[in-house]
């Protein structure tokens, strides 16, 4: 399998900029690629404030910084991948609008190159299927922030060589990450045991077991977990929460994973999380505050 120099990436939102830069700072040329340019440049802008902080805590030269920074090079063309070994998509959970995608990058890449998906729990066959290349496709499931956490699990689906399995599972062990393989079932081992542990998070907040706040506060500190769960559904994104539950419950028809009504009124109102600035919490000052119109 020939060596993997030059990663390309779909998407530059929460997880697609997280893992261009890991990508670049393990030594890739990385083609970061999003539908627009107000897109490209906020995901290159997230990428540029990490590397800030971590220059101001010393983590990192500048001149390091620099060169990271250099080996990234955003455009809105799926034409700027043709040439890459590995290209990683980290577009939105929405399974057509992935689909349509690879059929399109496809016809671009290299015939040889490897791909992989991102996706947070759609099973991975569904994606391989649709390219010419269904041997050479896995998934390489990294967690937010991909910066700091270790995990990727690696997905071997029905088609998956082992040459190729085993490709994505070197690569990701290059960004010094910890790989944990995977069968492709919905949710994988993460999220199937992440999504509902939130989900009963908001279930208890809906039966009064507690306020937002006391739910949050009990798990972080009673179980030591760095975030509470409500925290935690907004630092994920509720929009992709949302669809992370659709995907799991289509698969297993279990009530655990159903959306309880307080996510759809939150999903309704256009309020998805930290990133659009309310969910749970509303995030305006210094300190996120539980929101007041749940
Ligand atoms: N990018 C890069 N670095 C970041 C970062 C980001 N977005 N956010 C935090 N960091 C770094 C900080 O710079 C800091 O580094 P130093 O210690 O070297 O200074 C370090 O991480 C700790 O950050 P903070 O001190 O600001 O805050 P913290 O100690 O509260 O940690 C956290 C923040 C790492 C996010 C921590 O709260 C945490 O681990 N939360 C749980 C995250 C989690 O569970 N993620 C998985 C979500 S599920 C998922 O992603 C899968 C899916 O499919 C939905």
């Amino acid at each position: 399998m020939a060596q993997i120099k030059t990663v390309g990436v779909l998407g530059a939102g929460l997880m697609g900029h997280g893992i261009a830069q890991v990508s670049a700072d393990a030594g890739f040329e990385v083609v970061l690629r999003e539908v627009d340019e107000e897109h490209l440049t906020k995901g290159l802008g997230r990428i540029e404030k990490q590397l800030s902080r971590a220059v101001e805590k010393g983590r990192i030269e500048q001149s390091g910084a620099d060169a990271l920074r250099g080996r990234i090079a955003g455009t809105t063309q799926y034409g700027e991948l043709a040439d890459c070994d590995l290209v990683i998509e980290a577009i939105t959970e929405n399974l057509p609008l992935k689909l349509e995608m690879w059929r399109e990058v496809d016809e671009i890449v290299k015939p040889d190159a490897l791909f992989a998906t991102n996706t947070s729990s759609l099973p991975v066959i569904n994606q391989a299927a649709v390219t010419n290349r269904a041997e050479r496709f896995f998934g390489l499931h990294f967690f937010n922030p991909a910066q700091v956490m270790k995990l990727v699990e690696v997905v071997k689906c029905v088609t998956t060589s082992d040459e190729a399995l085993a490709a994505g599972v070197a690569f990701a062990k290059q960004l010094g990450k910890l790989t944990v393989q995977t069968k492709d079932k919905a949710g994988f081992i993460v999220n199937r045991l992440l999504v509902p542990y939130m989900l009963d998070a908001i279930r208890a907040y809906e039966e009064g077991v507690g306020s937002i706040e006391e739910i949050d506060a009990a798990m972080k500190a009673g179980a030591a977990h760095p975030m509470g769960p409500l925290t935690l559904a907004d630092f994920v994104g509720l929009d992709t929460l949302g669809s992370i539950c659709d995907v799991m419950f289509d698969e297993f028809r279990e009530r655990r994973f159903a959306q309880p009504p307080t996510l759809r009124k939150l999903l309704a109102a256009g309020w998805y999380g930290k990133k659009s600035g309310k969910g749970f919490y509303e995030y305006r000052g210094e300190e996120p505050v539980a929101n007041p119109g749940i």
